[in-house]
């Protein structure tokens, strides 16, 4: 299948590296709106630079197009090439606002195209077996959970054109990064039904418009799940992905699955996966969720991340900021709705 990518920044490698070694797809174009960049990746692929997306879509005509472009560009690019009955694979954050959400599952939903989107975390190893003993029951009910994400980014981070302010990136820590474990907290517990959260700029007031710190309580039922996200810190921690059942707590720190239980020693799998390459914080799964999009798309099978699957996901990351906003709890039931 004839592919191309949109946007030739830092993530454009991972997706042209994992293309590589897809043997279905072939990438065969890319486009950035700055022409040595997309030369510059082009060269390296061995495929044709455009700088304007629409024009390289017309021009090769590509069975799927990868969306590797900053936040507010992602849903008018999908619905541009879903229209057009392009399969579409998008980096997160899917949409960074309610409207905007609304308007990809619409396109969605009318395409004869499919869409997918990158949570690859869903794809490892640990979270997979972690979700096989929540939903078996190994220990019980879950009871709540928490999670603190712990990572530094400094005023270089910022420095391009689209970090840092509310149009473009939508939103800090959450939007961008913890996005990722929240995805991973719904993903294992199912839908929330309220949260309460604050959000903060702790370490670069002046330098960005967006949080770079946010917590959040957030109820499942009767369970609570506690969240704390923030870039201030001084280097990458590993994610703490905590969840505490009735008869045995579960410790995910970075790839290592700590299972506590009142009987015997705690038991630790390391499912760490060398990685090829990109930033360690990325994870390793890029790979296998791109290779089973390809594998869904050739066989017309259904890919599990789409919009109208995460739709618990995204109504949870609005409703922290809603919340965050307004200072007062949010509930989720039915909150679909463009504000
Ligand atoms: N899944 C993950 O773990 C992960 C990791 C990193 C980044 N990302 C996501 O990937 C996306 C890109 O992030 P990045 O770090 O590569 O950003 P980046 O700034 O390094 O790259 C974005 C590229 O898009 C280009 N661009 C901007 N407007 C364009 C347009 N109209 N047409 C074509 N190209 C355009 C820019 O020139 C730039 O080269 C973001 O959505 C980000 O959240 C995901």
């Amino acid at each position: 299948m004839n592919c191309a990518i949109i946007g030739c920044g830092r993530i454009a490698p991972i997706h042209a590296d994992a293309l590589r070694q897809t043997p279905i797809a072939k990438l065969i174009a890319c486009a950035d709106i700055h022409l040595h960049t997309a030369e510059a990746f082009a060269a390296q692929y061995a495929i044709k630079p455009y700088t304007d997306y629409k024009v390289m879509i017309q021009e090769i005509q590509p069975e799927v197009i990868h969306i590797c472009t900053p936040h507010h560009l992602h849903v008018e690019m999908a619905e541009y090439a879903l229209c057009r009955g392009i399969h579409v694979l998008m980096e997160k954050p899917a949409a960074i606002s309610r409207a905007g959400f609304l308007t990809l599952i619409n396109a969605e939903q009318i395409s004869k195209a499919r869409i997918g989107i990158c949570f690859q975390n869903r794809y490892n190893a640990s979270i997979q077996r972690l979700k096989e003993l929540i939903e078996n029951q190994e220990a019980g009910a879950v009871l709540g959970a928490r999670c603190v994400l712990t990572w530094q980014r400094d005023v270089d981070y910022y420095s391009d054109d689209w970090h840092g302010k509310q149009a473009t990136e939508g939103g800090g820590v959450l939007m961008n990064q913890a996005i990722h474990t929240m995805d991973l907290l719904v993903h294992l517990l199912g839908a929330p039904c309220e949260v309460q959260a604050a959000m903060h700029n702790r370490h670069l007031q002046g330098v960005i418009e967006v949080e770079d710190t946010l917590e959040a309580y957030i109820r499942f039922g009767q369970s609570p799940a506690l969240f704390y996200a923030s870039l201030a810190y001084c280097t990458d921690a590993p994610v703490l992905l905590e969840v505490v059942c009735e008869k045995a707590t579960y410790q995910l720190q970075g790839e290592q699955l700590t299972i506590i239980s009142a009987k015997g020693q705690p038991i630790t799998t390391d499912y760490t996966v060398r990685l090829e390459n990109g930033m360690s914080y990325w994870g390793t799964s890029h790979r296998l969720l791109i290779q089973d999009f390809y594998r869904a798309l050739n066989e017309g099978t259904p890919f599990p991340i789409t919009p109208s699957s995460i739709i618990d996901t995204m109504n949870l990351v609005y409703g922290c900021y809603d919340s965050a906003r307004s200072g007062k709890p949010i509930e989720l039931k039915d909150r679909m709705e463009p504000s």
